[in-house]
């Protein structure tokens, strides 16, 4: 038999799948680790936890399937995008990795603004400058810590220090470079002039390639840790959210989805680098060769139900623990008997800051209309629907920028909530449908693997025979019409809180 794994470096956990060829999973296993919120608004994991939780996932999908190394054809790499890995000239990391919804870099944005210009920036890097992307980190690190500036000599996207561990080579791949504001995002390689102007040395990143391309082997010191066969390939893969269109089979034009992970994407497939000229969107190169998504993205979207959860639902976590169910299905039972609109209640789910539409890191949580008729459930469901008036922001402006979004499926942790896909479909007032398999961007990972290992002809081929739709949620018209009105007043509460944002932030 011929196998495949697919690695999906995640915020909370990496899962590591392993696949026969027909895509059927055989074995998983998943490790979590912490992340670190050493103040207001910053966000940082160990790179060291991630090679950790890879290497002892991939050892436990051996150890219990029985199959042996020899017979893994391919590993493809998937993970969360735009985190600074800097490690010295011994590989050793240098600070922990800044992750990709660290809001420190308000201030770099702005040099790298005056140091590109605005215009020409989105032309080079088809976004504005983000304080999610991670040019804005390099430049923080080399404003506020020249000590560690200094001493670095690489620099690396998480999924891609994950490779080096694997491997040995500095290597990473189209999709996942798109989100680090230095590559040229029509040219599909390092922008010359982007690096020059900001005064960052080409030798320090790592070689680019398509997402499908072999980009080195197993080292023999990680066969033997691992189980897996010296020599086996990796390809390049893909950021988690290009990887989850591979898992969802949206790779060709018309087909989108919406994922609710930690953070929540509305995510297009398209033939031409479409740009939002108000840079609301993100526009990327995508894991199929030569091709581009749009994508808007909500920082805070599963992450804004999971703080709720630990902050306040300890009845639940605890009722959970007693039936030996999970805290988020009696969640969501409860919040499914509150009415639309949660009794005048609404949620902006902006705790780590706000990108689509409002590009915006100063603003924060906010609950509107309590009132004491309030439950907890109430609040759950505000929570939900707040989540999803963010991802209908990113929906209407890929409608409004002319991209095809009618065949739209819903992934991530919150895609199986059947209530949550039934918002996305009222809000959004198209059918919302799932793909049978739950592993998104770890099957993705593989599919990728497959196609470079040679075990299918192309990306598009594989996912037109392997990925199945499942459950499809058709939108109500009288609940569009609630949705819409509600989306109309949280839209107005952010312009109107705008400026009160920014006081808060100078406090
Ligand atoms: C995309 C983004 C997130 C991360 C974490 O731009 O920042 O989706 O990839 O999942």
């Amino acid at each position: 038999m011929e196998y495949i794994i697919g690695l999906d470096l995640g915020t909370s956990a990496t899962k590591t799948v392993l696949f026969d060829r027909e895509l059927r999973i055989v074995a998983s296993a998943s490790r979590e680790y912490p992340l670190s919120q050493p103040r207001n608004g910053w966000a940082e994991q160990n790179p060291e936890d991630w090679q950790d939780a890879a290497l002892e996932t991939i050892r436990e999908v051996l150890g219990r399937s029985g199959v042996s190394g020899r017979d893994v054809k391919s590993i493809g790499l998937s993970g969360q995008m735009h985190g600074l890995v800097m490690l010295d000239g011994d590989n050793q990391v240098i600070r922990p990795a800044i992750i990709w919804c660290d809001q420190r870099t308000g201030a770099e944005c702005e040099e790298i603004t005056r140091r590109v210009g605005a215009e020409r920036l989105i032309e080079i890097t088809a976004n504005p400058a983000l304080t999610g992307f991670t040019a804005s980190k390099i430049l923080w690190v080399r404003n506020h810590e020249p000590e560690n500036y200094a001493r670095c000599r690489r620099i690396l996207l998480p999924k891609d220090y994950v490779r080096l561990i694997l491997t040995g080579e500095y290597a990473t791949e189209v999709s996942d470079a798109s989100g680090m504001q230095l590559l040229d995002v029509p040219g599909r390689c390092w922008s010359r002039e982007v690096l020059d102007k900001l005064d960052i040395d080409p030798a320090l990143l790592p070689r680019v390639y398509e997402s499908p391309e072999i980009t080195g082997a197993v080292l023999p010191e990680v066969a033997e840790r691992t189980g897996l066969a010296a020599g086996t390939p990796v390809v390049g893969g893909a950021g988690d959210n290009a990887a989850a269109a591979v898992g969802t089979g949206v790779v060709t034009e018309g087909r989108a989805f919406t994922t609710i992970g930690t953070s929540g994407v509305v995510y297009a497939h398209t033939a031409r680098p479409a740009i939002d000229p108000r840079g609301r969107v993100h526009t990327f190169c995508c894991a199929v060769p030569g091709c581009w998504h749009v994508m808007g993205v909500t920082q805070g979207a599963g992450l804004s139900l999971q703080w709720f959860r630990n902050q306040f639902c300890q009845d639940y976590l605890s009722e959970a623990e007693r039936q030996g169910t999970d805290p988020y299905a009696l969640m969501d039972q409860d919040a499914g008997a509150v009415p639309v609109g949660s009794r005048r209640l609404i949620y902006l789910p902006y705790l780590m800051g706000e990108r689509t539409p409002h590009l915006d890191p100063h603003c924060r949580g906010t609950f509107f209309g309590l009132s004491a008729i309030h439950t907890k459930a109430d609040l759950i469901r505000a929570v939900m629907e707040g989540v999803s008036y963010s991802l209908a922001d990113c929906f209407d402006i890929l409608r409004e920028m002319g991209i095809p979004t009618g065949d739209m499926a819903a992934c991530g942790g919150g895609g199986t909530s059947a209530l949550w896909r039934q918002m996305l479909a009222d809000l959004f007032g198209c059918p919302v449908k799932t793909v049978a398999s739950r592993e998104g961007p770890a099957l993705g990972a593989a599919i990728l693997a497959g196609v470079g290992a040679g075990l299918f002809p192309s990306v598009e081929e594989a996912c037109a025979r392997f990925v199945r739709t499942d459950k499809l949620c058709q939108p109500d018209p009288e609940n569009h019409r609630v949705y819409r009105n509600y989306h109309s007043l949280y839209q107005r509460l952010y312009r109107d809180l705008k400026e009160d944002y920014q006081a808060l932030a100078q406090l």
